[in-house]
């Protein structure tokens, strides 16, 4: 998979307990049909789940319903989000950060589940949020030029933009190319590289004395993005709590700088954590740009979308009509069945899917229909938004700027 080979020290690492799944940045596998087993993992990274309390308390302040995701339990996790919210409903605003690693010009599906998430966030708290392209991470990491890192930070920039966030409340960065010109972001890192020792960095991400230094490096450039003093025209030098959305393999760094943020005088970042969104072919790992045909692209046609969901999509069914009627099929496997609840909205339409595929009264052929259509207008829409972003609108969201941040914080 993308990037995510499997080398030993990370192993040792990150599996001392001898278990089947495997989560790190680099490494997502699970021995299990139904995917990595999320509940042992919040035991095993320490964070908290996201329960009907916090659900609740969000449609409290927002005043609006949960989004799916969080209402099927998709982003599943959290640090300190309480605190976020208890900041808020004081009047204290706070915001947004996420990411890409830009490693191919192929977006696919799963790639969209934070972003999308991040612009419900934006749009129901009315904040402001910095998008970090780490073209540097994907630079060191995998066979790319500085140049070629870039570009692919532009073009990737086009498909986040196209999720709908407000230009007025969104930067977008290059670190290639931002970060020489931010001085403050640049002091930061520097701040959070004197905080952090090469054995914590060992510790934390199983890097061994082969591994380029600038791997050992990076961390704090994926960090400091979390300390809103790194970005002096949104924020006027105020320490401005911070909410990051992430797939959960990214709680690493993040636990890195929650660690490190009381030693320079920092908030610690809140964090709300993802699962993951599975390949075509079943639960057992994530959806990968490399293979074309374990993902759906964002530029997919809508004939390549049916073919490729009715030819690959993972089925939970029986092998046989007559066998289906009378067993049922099984919708923890069934790949058609968990696409449809990240991108089904209509909870109803998803409870009476479910029912009848594992009765055995709706057949395989028909459940995967329902997803092709589905997908078809998210990725139609997505291409008709897409294709009317011009180079100069991703350069207004990539320019580093006043976003009319209003600071009523007590400080
Ligand atoms: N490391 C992430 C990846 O490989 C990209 C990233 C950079 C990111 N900064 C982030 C993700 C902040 C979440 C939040 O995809």
């Amino acid at each position: 998979m993308e990037c995510k080979t499997i080398d030993i020290e990370k192993l040792k690492v990150n599996n001392v307990n001898g278990d089947d799944d495997v989560v790190t940045p680099w490494t997502v596998e699970s021995k299990n049909e139904t995917g990595v087993d999320y509940d042992k993992l919040i035991q095993k990274f320490g964070c908290s789940k996201v329960d009907q309390v916090l659900l609740d308390r969000f449609e409290k302040l927002t005043g609006k319903p949960c989004h799916r995701f969080l209402r099927r339990g998709i982003f599943f996790a959290h640090r300190d989000m309480h605190l976020v919210l208890d900041y808020y409903e004081k009047g204290t605003p706070f915001y947004l950060y996420t990411g890409r690693g830009p490693s191919s010009e192929a977006m696919h599906v799963g790639h969209l589940i934070p972003f999308m998430f991040c612009q419900w966030l934006q749009e129901v708290f009315d904040v402001p949020l910095v998008i970090q392209m780490s073209d540097d991470e994907k630079a060191i990491w995998k066979n790319l030029t500085i140049e070629e890192a870039i570009k692919l930070s532009y073009e990737n920039a086009k498909d986040i933009i196209a999720c709908g966030f407000d230009m007025k409340k969104t930067f977008i960065f290059s670190n290639l190319e931002h970060i020489g010109n931010n001085p403050a972001l640049y002091q930061n890192m520097i701040r959070i590289q004197r905080g952090v020792t090469f054995n914590q960095i060992k510790g934390i991400f199983g890097l061994g004395d082969n591994d380029s230094i600038g791997k050992i490096a990076y961390p704090s450039t994926q960090a400091a993005p979390a300390f809103s003093t790194s970005f002096p025209f949104i924020f006027k030098n105020a320490k401005v709590p911070c909410l990051i959305p992430a797939a959960i393999d990214q709680d690493p760094y993040f636990r890195m700088s929650r660690d490190v943020a009381p030693k320079l005088g920092y908030i610690k970042p809140s964090l709300i954590s993802s699962s993951f969104f599975p390949a075509l072919q079943g639960s057992k790992t994530k959806m990968s740009a490399s293979n074309c045909n374990s993902a759906i692209f964002l530029t997919d046609t809508a004939k390549q979308i049916k073919n490729k969901v009715n030819k690959y999509a993972f089925s939970g069914g029986q092998p046989t009509v007559e066998e289906h009627r009378q067993i049922g099929g099984n919708c923890e496997v069934d790949i058609s069945y968990q696409w449809l609840r990240f991108f089904l909205d209509d909870d109803e339409r998803l409870k009476v899917i479910e029912k009848s595929y594992t009765s055995g009264e709706l057949l395989t052929g028909e459940l995967k229909k329902e997803l092709i259509e589905v997908l078809q207008e998210i990725i139609g829409s997505h291409q008709k938004r897409r294709e009317v972003i011009t180079d100069e609108i991703v350069k207004q969201y990539m320019t580093p700027r006043d976003l009319g941040f209003q600071l009523n914080i007590n400080k």
